[in-house]
C-alpha cells in the first residue's frame, strides 16, 4: 500500500489564513508585521526562495522589503545594512538568505542580527534558547516538520526518531524539537557507520542530506513516517527530495517534494515574523 501523502501545501494555506486574520487584529491595534529579506548575489535557487518569501508576506498581510546586494558586496556593507534594519521600527524580522559569497563570514552576519528580529532562529542566543526549551522563535524547517507531524496526529513520544544530516539549519535543531516531544533521537551523518541499519530502525525518519534519492526502501522500516527535507534537482533538472520514490510503497506517511516541507518552512517564517512584531510591541 502506498503511503499517505503529507500535504504541506494545504496545511500552509490553512496556517497562512490564520496568520492573515491575526495580522488584521494587530493592524487594528496599530502594529504591522514587517519582514526584511536580504539576498546577496544571484544564485538562482536563492532567488526563488526569496520570491516565495515575499509572496508569503503578501498572503499574510505583512509589510516586506527586499534588499539585493551584488555578489561582490563586502561583509561590512552587509553588516551596515543589518544594523540599519535592526533599528528600523517598520522591520519586525530580518532574514539574510544563505549561502553567502565566500568573502562574507556567515557567522558574523548571523551574530549581527538582533536576536529579537532573528526570524530564522540562527543567532547563538536563539540556538541556546532552543536547546534549553525556552524559546521565542523556532527554526523554520524543523518547526514546519513538527506542524506537519501534529496535523497528521503523529506523536514522536517514545518513538525511535532518526535524523539524517547534522546542519545547524536543519539536522541539529530538528533533533532537538523531536527530543522536546519525547522522541528517542539519533542523528546520522556522512561518517555514520551502519547507516542503513540505523535508519531501518526508525519509526520517524527525517532526511536532510541534500542528495537526490539518498534514502532507498532498504533503509526504511515498514510503516515508518518518512519526512523529506531535501530540495535537489535530478539529471533532468526536475526538483526532487532526498527520498527515492519507491519508499512511498514502504512508508505509512510521507512528505512529497515539492509540496511537503518546503511550503511549511516559509509559513513558519511568517509565524516567527508575526511573533517578533508582537514581542517588539510588548504584546
Ligand atoms: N538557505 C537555505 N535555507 C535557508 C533558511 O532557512 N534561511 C536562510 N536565511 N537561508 C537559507
Amino acid at each position: 500500500m502506498s503511503a499517505i501523502r503529507m500535504d504541506g501545501k494545504a496545511l500552509s494555506a490553512k496556517v497562512r489564513g490564520q496568520i492573515l486574520e491575526q495580522t488584521e487584529t494587530l493592524k487594528a491595534q496599530g502594529v504591522v508585521p514587517g519582514l526584511a529579506v536580504i539576498l546577496v548575489g544571484d544564485d538562482p535557487a536563492s532567488q526563488i526562495y526569496v520570491r516565495n518569501k515575499e509572496r508569503a508576506c503578501l498572503e499574510c498581510g505583512f509589510y516586506s522589503e527586499k534588499h539585493v546586494l551584488p555578489a561582490t558586496a563586502s561583509e561590512s556593507e552587509l553588516l551596515d545594512l543589518i544594523y540599519r534594519l535592526n533599528t528600523n521600527p517598520k522591520i519586525s524580522g530580518i532574514l539574510c538568505q544563505l549561502p553567502l559569497p565566500a568573502q562574507i563570514r556567515e557567522d558574523a552576519v548571523i551574530a549581527a542580527i538582533d536576536p529579537k528580529k532573528d526570524v530564522d532562529a540562527f543567532h547563538p542566543t536563539n540556538v541556546g534558547k532552543i536547546m534549553i526549551g525556552d524559546f521565542d522563535f523556532l527554526p523554520c524547517t524543523p518547526a514546519g516538520v513538527m506542524e506537519l507531524l501534529d496535523e497528521y496526529d503523529i506523536d514522536p513520544k517514545g518513538k525511535q526518531c532518526v535524523v539524517i544530516g547534522r546542519s545547524n539549519i536543519v539536522g541539529k535543531p530538528m533533533a532537538m524539537l523531536l527530543l522536546h516531544k519525547h522522541g528517542t533521537v539519533t542523528i546520522c551523518h556522512s561518517r555514520t557507520a551502519n547507516l542503513q541499519e540505523i535508519c531501518a530502525g526508525a519509526d520517524i525518519l527525517v532526511a536532510a542530506v541534500g542528495k537526490a534519492n539518498f534514502v532507498t526502501p532498504d533503509m526504511v522500516k515498514p510503516g515508518a513516517v518518512v519526512i523529506d527535507v531535501g530540495m535537489n534537482r535530478n539529471e533532468d533538472g526536475k526538483v526532487c527530495g532526498d527520498v527515492g520514490p519507491a519508499v512511498m510503497e514502504k512508508a505509512s506517511y510521507m512528505t512529497p517534494v515539492p509540496g511537503g516541507v518546503g511550503p511549511m518552512t516559509i509559513t513558519m517564517l511568517m509565524k516567527n515574523t508575526i511573533k517578533a512584531a508582537r514581542l517588539q510591541n510588548g504584546m
